[in-house]
C-alpha cells in the first residue's frame, strides 16, 4: 500500500484556504491533517475549531486533527462536533492518557497519540493495542518550516516493529521536514500517514506538482 499524504494547511495561503483544500484534494492527497496550537504546550498559537467546522466544509476528506494544546481533554468534544475525524493528543500532555483515548473513541472518533522528539516510544508501551493511530514528530513541534530531525529515521523503524510485534493494524504517521529528500527514507522506515506542509503548500510550485514529485518519490 502506497502511504497516505495529509497535507498540513500550516503553510497554506488562508486569504484563499478553500480554495488551496480543493486544490490539494484534486492532487489526490488522501487526508487534510490540522495543527492546533496554544501557545502553551507549544510556542505558537493557530487555530480552533471554528476553523476545522470550516475546512469540514469546502472538502469531504479525512480530518486529521493534531492537538498541540495543555489539556486536550476540555476540547475534544468540540472538534469532534466540528468534524474532526482523527484526534491525536500528546502523550506529554496527557497524564490520564488512557482515560483521554476512551473519550476520543466515545466522541466516535478514531484514536492518535503523539510524541515529541526526545520523548522515547517506550511510554507507548500500555497504550498501542488501544490507539487507531501514533504520531512521530520529526521536528520539535511548533512550526512548519523546520528541518527533519535524522534520529526520527530510526524510531520509525523501532515503531514498525513494535506495532507489527503486536499485529496491530494502527496507522504510522510521520509529521516534519518530509520533503523531496527526506520522504523515502520516511517510508522505508515504515510509515503509513506522511504529514507534509511546507514542501505542499509552498510559493515555488503548484499544489498538484508537488504532490506529483513526492509521490514519485515515495515510491
Ligand atoms: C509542526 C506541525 C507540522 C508541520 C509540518 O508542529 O505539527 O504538521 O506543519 O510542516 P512541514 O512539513 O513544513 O515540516
Ligand atoms: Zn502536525
Amino acid at each position: 500500500m502506497p502511504p497516505k499524504f495529509a497535507p498540513s494547511i500550516l503553510t497554506a495561503d488562508f486569504t484563499r484556504l478553500g480554495e488551496q483544500i480543493r486544490e490539494a484534494e484534486a492532487a489526490g492527497v488522501d487526508w487534510i491533517h490540522l495543527d492546533i496550537m496554544d501557545g502553551n504546550f507549544v510556542p505558537n498559537i493557530t487555530f480552533g475549531p471554528l476553523l476545522v467546522q470550516a475546512v469540514r466544509q469546502v472538502t469531504k476528506l479525512t480530518l486529521d486533527v493534531h492537538l498541540m494544546i495543555a489539556q486536550p481533554e476540555r476540547y475534544l468534544a468540540d472538534f469532534a462536533q466540528a468534524g474532526a475525524n482523527w484526534l491525536t493528543v500528546h502523550v506529554e500532555t496527557c497524564p490520564h492518557l488512557h482515560s483521554t483515548v476512551q473519550q476520543i473513541k466515545e466522541l466516535g472518533c478514531k484514536a492518535g497519540v503523539t510524541l515529541n522528539p526526545a520523548t522515547p516510544l517506550s511510554t507507548l508501551e500500555e497504550i498501542l493495542p488501544e490507539v487507531d493511530l501514533i504520531l512521530v514528530m520529526s521536528v520539535n513541534p511548533g512550526f512548519g518550516g523546520q528541518k527533519y530531525i535524522p534520529g526520527s529515521t530510526a524510531k520509525i523503524a523501532r515503531l514498525r516493529a513494535m506495532l507489527d510485534a503486536i499485529g496491530s493494524p494502527a496507522e504510522l504517521e510521520v509529521d516534519g521536514g518530509i520533503n523531496a529528500t527526506t520522504i523515502t527514507e520516511v517510508v522505508k522506515a515504515g510509515a503509513s500517514v506522511l504529514v507534509i506542509g511546507s514542501a505542499i503548500f509552498n510559493t515555488k510550485a503548484a499544489i498538484a506538482e508537488n504532490v506529483r514529485q513526492l509521490r514519485e518519490r515515495a515510491g
